[in-house]
């Protein structure tokens, strides 16, 4: 019901278009097609867990899986993963060319922001609260940063700790973000928000080493391919051992919340 609505959102946003607009809304629907929403639904679960209504959540989930998907078509192009393939269907820039990808990207980008800071739903200081977090978190201290050190370490030796850090700051930090924006649209207090990043960090890195355990992307030295199949599995395990620690230590139960693990 809940995700059914955000489907009904991203629809929206880019379906009545001029002529002119056409071709690029068609894209970012095609763009957004097809992906399995965890992130929106993280979003959406948390503010549940703490109580909120989810008519207040869903411009925050929406937020988060424009933004997700910018960084999927950017990640894909040739200048970076160079990936055919996306979301079960051909690769943004296979369909529409490599101009037009970027500009999908950056209009997902740009909506995500736009998105939140003029939702009818949200108050002045949540708006500059998710922004805020957004902008920190995937941007140079967050999601890019990590997609950096990714791209340029492709065929070049990098040390372990760099490994971690990339993994935790391409995958991890988005996801860990969209636990906090269920947290701060439900008001939930700083001591569970803080609770609900830890969490959602291990969350994050056992996501990407479980991603990386799948691919086997040629050229690219990851922390499954330095340390092994053996390793990623059991340190699979261990966080989302230390993920469900976490969870005992909010002020209310959160099954929704164990549900993901
Ligand atoms: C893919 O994310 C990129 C990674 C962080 C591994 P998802 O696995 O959530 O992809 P979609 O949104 O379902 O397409
Ligand atoms: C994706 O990492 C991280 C971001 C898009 C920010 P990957 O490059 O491993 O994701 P997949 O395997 O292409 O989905
Ligand atoms: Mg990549
Ligand atoms: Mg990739
Ligand atoms: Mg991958």
């Amino acid at each position: 019901m809940a995700l059914a609505s955000l489907e009904h959102r991203l629809q929206e946003l880019f379906s009545s278009p001029s002529l002119r607009q056409k071709p690029l809304y068609e894209a970012a629907q095609y763009a957004l097609e097809g992906g399995k929403r965890l992130r929106p639904k993280i979003v959406l679960d948390t503010a549940t867990t703490f109580g909120c209504p989810l008519p207040k959540a869903i411009d925050a989930a929406v937020a988060i899986e424009l933004l997700h998907t910018y960084s999927l078509i950017h990640d894909d192009l040739p200048c970076m993963d160079n990936d055919d393939y996306r979301r079960g269907k051909p690769s943004v820039h296979k369909v529409y060319g490599e101009g037009v990808a970027v500009l999908v990207g950056d209009c997902l980008l740009t909506e995500a922001f736009h998105t939140l800071a003029s939702s009818k739903k949200l108050t002045l200081k949540e708006k500059k609260e998710l922004i805020q977090i957004l902008g920190k978190r995937s941007g140079k201290e967050g999601m890019i940063a990590g997609q950096y050190l990714d791209i340029t370490s492709a065929n070049q030796k990098i040390s372990l700790r760099d490994l971690y850090f990339l993994t935790l700051q391409k995958t991890a930090a988005l996801l860990s973000v969209s636990f906090v924006f269920g947290a701060v649209v439900a008001h939930a207090s700083l001591q569970d928000r803080k609770v609900l990043h830890n969490f959602g960090v291990r969350y994050g890195l056992a996501y990407q080493i479980a991603d990386d355990l799948q691919d086997t992307d040629i050229g690219k030295t990851t922390l499954v391919s330095l340390l092994g199949k053996r390793w990623a599995q059991e340190t699979i395990k261990n966080l989302k051992g230390q993920a469900k620690g976490k969870l005992s230590m909010l002020s209310r139960p959160a099954p929704l919340l164990l549900k993901l693990l």
